[in-house]
C-alpha cells in the first residue's frame, strides 16, 4: 500500500541541523514525540552517511521495542509465507537466513546477499529520487530505509520500513532469477530518456516485483515484495481481480498506493515472468514504451 518515491514521509533538516521526518496525519506515530525523535535520528544517520567517501553503511542501535516489532512481524509473516509465498521466495529466504529475533543491520543483509546474488544494501533516509533508485538497482544496490513502523500497530505501515525493504525485498533478491529481473529494471532506467518511459518501467515494476503473483501447482502464490512484507496484503490478494501478464495494461493502469491493490497480474511460471517482464526490462527504451502506450490506447486501456 505504498511505493518507492511516492509515499515516503518527507525528511527535512532544520536550520539548527536537526533532522525531522514529517508523518502524514493518519500515521500511527504522528502524535508520538518519542517516535518522531527516533525517526529523525535514524534519518539523520543516513543523511550524514558519506557514501561517496566509502564510509560504512550506518549502524543503528535498535531499541528493545524495535526488536520486539521485528520479532512480532517476522513471526506473523512466517506463518503467512508458508501459505502464500512462492516456493522460490521461501527457498531464497531460507538461504539468506535473516534473523527473526532482532532487527538486522544493513551491512549484515549485504554480507548474506553478496555470496548469493551479489546485491548490496545501502541506507536511505526516506525518499530516493526515482532515477537514483533505479540506477542503483542497475548496480545491484538496494536503497533501504532503516526505521521501523510504530509499535502500536506492528502489522501495519503506511510507508516502506525496514521490514518491507528487508523481509520483502532482500528475501526476493536472494533468488538469482528474481534478482536478475530487478537488475534488468535498473538497466532499463538507464535506457529510458523520457520521464514517461521511466514511469512506465516503474509501473511494470510495481505490478511485478512489488505486487506480483504467480501460479504454482494450481495455487496463486505471491512473489512481490509489497505483498510478502504486508500482513494485510497477504490476507487480501486472493480476493483481487487477477489478470494475465500484460505490459500495456501494467504500464498504464492507474492505481491507488494507499489502498490494497484491487488488480494484480499473475505469471504462469518464473519462465513466463522472465519471458514477459524480464525481456521487457532487458529491451525497453523510449520507442518501446511509446508503442506500448499506443497499444494501450488502441485497446481502450487508457483514454486517447
Ligand atoms: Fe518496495
Amino acid at each position: 500500500m505504498f511505493t518507492e518515491g511516492q509515499l515516503y514521509s518527507p525528511v527535512t533538516t532544520q536550520e539548527d541541523g536537526t533532522v525531522r521526518v514529517h508523518l502524514a496525519d493518519t500515521h500511527p506515530g504522528k502524535d508520538d514525540p518519542e517516535y518522531l525523535d527516533r525517526r529523525g535520528t535514524i534519518a539523520a544517520a543516513a543523511l550524514a552517511w558519506d557514501r561517496a567517501g566509502g564510509a560504512p553503511v550506518p549502524t543503528i542501535e535498535y531499541t528493545e521495542s524495535e526488536h520486539e516489532v521485528w520479532r512480532r512481524v517476522s513471526a506473523e509473516l512466517r506463518l503467512l509465507h508458508e501459505q502464500h509465498a512462492h516456493s522460490e521466495y521461501v527457498a531464497g529466504k531460507e538461504r539468506l537466513g535473516l534473523p527473526s529475533d532482532h532487527v538486522p543491520q544493513l551491512h549484515e543483509v549485504s554480507e548474506r546477499l553478496v555470496p548469493l546474488t551479489g546485491w548490496t544494501y545501502v541506507a536511505a533516509p526516506g525518499l530516493v529520487p526515482l532515477r537514483d533508485f533505479y540506477a542503483d538497482l542497475a548496480a545491484r544496490t538496494f536503497n533501504s530505509t532503516q526505521y521501523l513502523r510504530h509499535a502500536a500497530e506492528p502489522l501495519y505501515t503506511p510507508e516502506p520500513d525496514i521490514i518491507h525493504e528487508v523481509i520483502g525485498h532482500a528475501n526476493q533478491l536472494a533468488v538469482p532469477r528474481f534478482a536478475a529481473i530487478v537488475e534488468a529494471a535498473g538497466q532499463a532506467s538507464l535506457r529510458c530518456r523520457t520521464e514517461e518511459a521511466m514511469q512506465f518501467v516503474a509501473d511494470v515494476f510495481w505490478f511485478s516485483i512489488e505486487f506480483g503473483v504467480m501460479y504454482e501447482g494450481g495455487d496463486l502464490r505471491a512473489y512481490g515484495a509489497g505483498i510478502l512484507s504486508s500482513y494485510g496484503e497477504m490476507q487480501e490478494y486472493g480476493h483481487m481481480e487477477i489478470r494475465d501478464l500484460d505490459l500495456a495494461d501494467m504500464g498504464t493502469l492507474n492505481y491507488d498506493i494507499t489502498q490494497y491493490q484491487p488488480v494484480l497480474f499473475a505469471a504462469r511460471s518464473i519462465d513466463h515472468l522472465e519471458d514477459v517482464v524480464g525481456d521487457f526490462f532487458a529491451t525497453v527504451d523510449d520507442d518501446v514504451v511509446a508503442r506500448l502506450r499506443r497499444e494501450a490506447t488502441g485497446r481502450g486501456l487508457v483514454a486517447s
